[in-house]
């Protein structure tokens, strides 16, 4: 078993790589997200698809249907997220009421 590289190495040229004085100037932090309801294990995916068969749906259509918002409430402000946007992986929010 030996080491195998599938990506040449790429030359970052000195001026560029000075350029920024971060210690990794071309990596951004990754940003934590939010997928699911933890609590229930339910993705926001599944919800979405079922929302889509629906004239409309409210937060507590979710929490009758998957019982989401209703333990913790922790993803309630992603479920409204999740439902204004359509998107299904939301950046962590840390200063929601
Ligand atoms: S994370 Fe959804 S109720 Fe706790």
């Amino acid at each position: 078993m030996g080491f195998s590289q599938t990506t040449p190495a790429r030359m970052i040229p000195a001026e560029e790589h000075m350029a920024d004085a971060s210690p990794h100037p071309r990596r951004k932090p990754p940003v934590p997200t939010v997928d699911r309801c933890i609590c229930h294990d339910v993705p926001f995916t599944e919800i979405l698809a079922w929302a889509a068969d629906r004239a409309s749906t409210d937060l507590t259509d979710i929490e009758d249907q998957y019982g989401c918002g209703g333990s913790c409430g922790m993803c309630r402000p992603y479920l409204k997220r999740v439902l204004a946007t359509g998107d299904s992986c939301i950046p962590l929010m840390l200063d929601v009421d």
